[in-house]
């Protein structure tokens, strides 16, 4: 099985008595209420996701992750993992020893011990995180609403946030990691989505099957941009998908509760270091991922790659080529493997598609499975009628 990155798979859960002693203490400490992006990075710190992150970032792994994209150690890290407090409690969040994290709900998740309390320039943070400090990309909208002021420190896990409809298909990277030994999976690939899956993604999951064990197909489920199509209408696409035209035995369905990022590059590697942490040997990297816009070429997410060793990833990239359906070919192709002029290639925006289902009409079955797109358009129009 691979070893999770920087040697240790965090655990940083607590349970019975200790659990216990821990909820007794936390109304001494001040708390502070988190945002959505926030309380998914808490699991994923402290359920190893994110290994070997054992906290929030403190002020050198912060700088170190910003600038270099490694922690302070060395260890490739490519996203800050941190904490904005509010600036108002400063003085208090600086005295303190421990902080008391909760939902917007007012659940209590977590402790966090306050190693460090530091300002950041966010400015200076987009640049470097999403190569731009344009407020029209979602990623920098965030970091530029939110404030400066980071704390650092360990977490504790005390109450897991209510999954609602994802938790029938979520997993810990323990659980995972339990599953994929015990299907006899050597060799497991990731796959990160954030969108239905239409033909593209399962020609080139397919491909990547084709030389592995088992293909891990692993939509991302936390915040994402408001056009994004809702998770939880997804994940209904995702089960008929599988369900139709996936080989069970070899396909395990799990959801990733991270935030998007939007960070391209940068996020390429991120998402693959969380998937090694699943005990994924291989990563499946296509065309603009975890791309916005124009903010990044195509193949910037695969030619990161290229800056660290196989050794320090330890999870290998599979690259994938722009790929769609060709009516000379007749089949799924990509630009690497097919000769034929752009006109026979069926190849729709994300927009566009997105326009198509919200207006109740169906993409083309080369764009994507009408099984899939007849869930979409119905799990959109109930949601509709709901506002
Ligand atoms: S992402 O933000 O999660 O990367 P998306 O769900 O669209 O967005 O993509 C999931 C994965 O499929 C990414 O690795 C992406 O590069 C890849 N991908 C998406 N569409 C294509 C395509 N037409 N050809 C090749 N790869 C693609």
């Amino acid at each position: 099985m691979v070893t999770p990155h920087g040697g240790t798979l965090v655990h940083r859960v607590l349970d019975g008595e200790q659990r216990e002693k821990w909820l007794e203490k936390v109304s001494d400490f001040p708390s502070i209420t988190v945002s959505d992006v926030t309380c998914a990075d808490l699991v994923c710190i402290a359920t190893g996701i994110f290994s070997p992150l054992t906290g929030f970032m403190n002020e050198q792994d912060y700088r170190s992750v910003r600038d270099y994209m490694r922690l302070k150690d060395g260890t490739v890290w490519s996203i800050p993992i941190t904490l904005p407090v509010p600036e108002e409690q400063e003085e208090i969040i600086r005295h303190a020893e421990y902080l008391t994290l909760k939902d917007s709900q007012g659940l209590i998740l977590a402790v966090v011990q306050v190693e460090s309390v530091y300002d950041v320039d966010l400015g200076e943070e987009a640049k470097k995180v999403f190569g731009t400090d344009d407020k029209n990309h979602p990623g920098v909208a965030r970091l530029d609403g939110q404030s400066s002021l980071y704390v650092g420190g360990a977490v504790w896990l005390l109450n897991r946030p209510n999954f609602g409809v994802f938790a029938k298909h979520y997993y810990d990277p323990v659980v995972t990691r339990k599953i994929f030994a015990e299907r006899g999976w050597n060799k497991v690939v990731g796959f990160q989505t954030r969108n239905p899956v239409h033909r593209a993604h399962e020609y080139i999951q397919k491909s990547a099957l084709e030389t592995v064990d088992g293909l891990f197909l692993h939509p991302l489920v936390g915040a994402t941009k408001a056009d994004d199509i809702p998770a939880d209408v997804r994940l209904k696409s995702y089960e008929v998908i599988l369900r139709e035209y996936y080989p069970t035995e070899r396909v395990f369905l799990g959801v990733f509760p991270a935030a998007m990022r939007y960070a391209g590059p940068r996020e390429a590697i991120f998402h693959a270091l969380a998937r090694k942490n699943y005990g994924c040997t291989h990563f499946i990297v296509g065309r603009d991922h975890a791309g916005v816009g124009d903010y990044y070429g195509t193949y910037d997410a695969q030619k990161i790659f290229d800056q660290f060793t196989a050794e320090e990833l330890g999870i290998t990239p599979l690259f994938f080529e722009h790929s769609f359906y060709c009516k000379k070919c007749a089949g799924m192709a990509s630009y690497k493997t097919c000769p034929h002029p752009s006109e026979n290639h069926v190849i729709l925006s994300g927009t566009k598609v997105r326009k198509m289902l919200y207006a109740g009409e169906m993409p083309p079955p080369e764009f994507s499975r009408p099984e899939v797109i007849q869930v979409l358009i119905n799990g959109l129009r109930e949601k509709q009628t709901v506002f």
